[in-house]
């Protein structure tokens, strides 16, 4: 039986011997080669790794936008591996929170309208979900910025935006790929202070592969790939560090 918290092994996220693979033939790509993973409940885990290795085929099949071809992945109660196509993108709108290096933003859209999106897409009448998004553009700083398009924003504005969408519907898991990479160190160390808050919560997960080390230090664990898999996990971030990462 499953518990309530995480999935039937106590995880929020649990992966095994994942393989994906891109094209055919000459072209063939084998982005995952049997990875093993796992991110607990409350955690804010972050994963590194050269360029290319797979980090962001791996955020994409935990979030259910890109379909794996073998192994297992339990994201809370919810077998990724066996849900039907239509059950996995029900589970990614109401479970999963994206924050996108580049943003992501809809450029014809206020940016209430972008942040409104998670809300309506569940199903939320558009006056509740915008006094929602109002709301959290508030917290972030961005109050009396709703009515502006998003090209209007500077990148860090851009990027706070990007996280009001990412977390407006109260996900119980957020993945960040590089969401400090285009910032300043003041704005990327305030936006990995609000995530370490998100992730403090018993039934909550954020997960953040990054390049970036000035950010490293807000890790619980930290997760090596390279070369499509796994290949190292370590405790805390300080482990990390003594073996001459920094
Ligand atoms: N849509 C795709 N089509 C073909 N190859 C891809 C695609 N996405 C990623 N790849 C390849 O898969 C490998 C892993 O990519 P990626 O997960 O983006 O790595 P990382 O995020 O660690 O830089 C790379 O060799 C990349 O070129
Ligand atoms: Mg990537």
């Amino acid at each position: 039986m499953a518990d309530t918290n995480g999935n039937k092994n106590g995880f929020a996220v649990h992966v095994r011997n994942v393989t994906k693979t891109f094209g055919t033939g000459e072209a063939q790509v084998v982005a995952l080669k049997g990875v093993d993973f796992d991110a607990r409940m409350g955690e804010l885990l972050m994963i590194v790794g050269p360029s290319g290795c797979g980090k962001t085929t791996l955020l994409s099949v935990i979030a259910g936008t890109l379909v794996f071809e073998a192994g297992e992945i339990d994201v809370f109660d919810s077998p990724l591996h066996r849900l039907k196509n239509r059950e996995v993108t029900e589970f990614r709108k109401r479970n999963v929170g994206f924050i996108f290096q580049q943003f992501n933003l809809i450029p014809t859209l206020s940016i209430l309208e972008n942040v409104s999106v998670p809300l309506l897409i569940n199903g939320v009448g558009r006056v509740k979900a915008e006094k929602k998004a109002r709301e959290v553009l508030e917290r972030m700083g961005l109050a009396g910025r709703e009515n502006d398009r998003p090209t209007l924003l500077s990148g860090g504005q851009q990027q706070r935006v990007a996280i009001a969408r990412a977390l407006v519907h109260d996900p119980r898991l957020v993945i960040c790929d590089e969401p400090t990479s285009a910032l300043d160190k003041d704005t990327g160390a305030k936006i990995m202070e609000l995530l370490r808050d998100v992730a403090r919560h018993p039934d909550r997960c954020v997960i953040v592969v990054t390049h970036d080390n000035r950010v490293f230090k807000y890790a619980d664990r930290m997760t090596e790939m390279e070369d499509g898999r796994v290949h190292k996990v370590h405790e805390n971030y300080s482990q990390y560090e003594q073996k001459g990462n920094h």
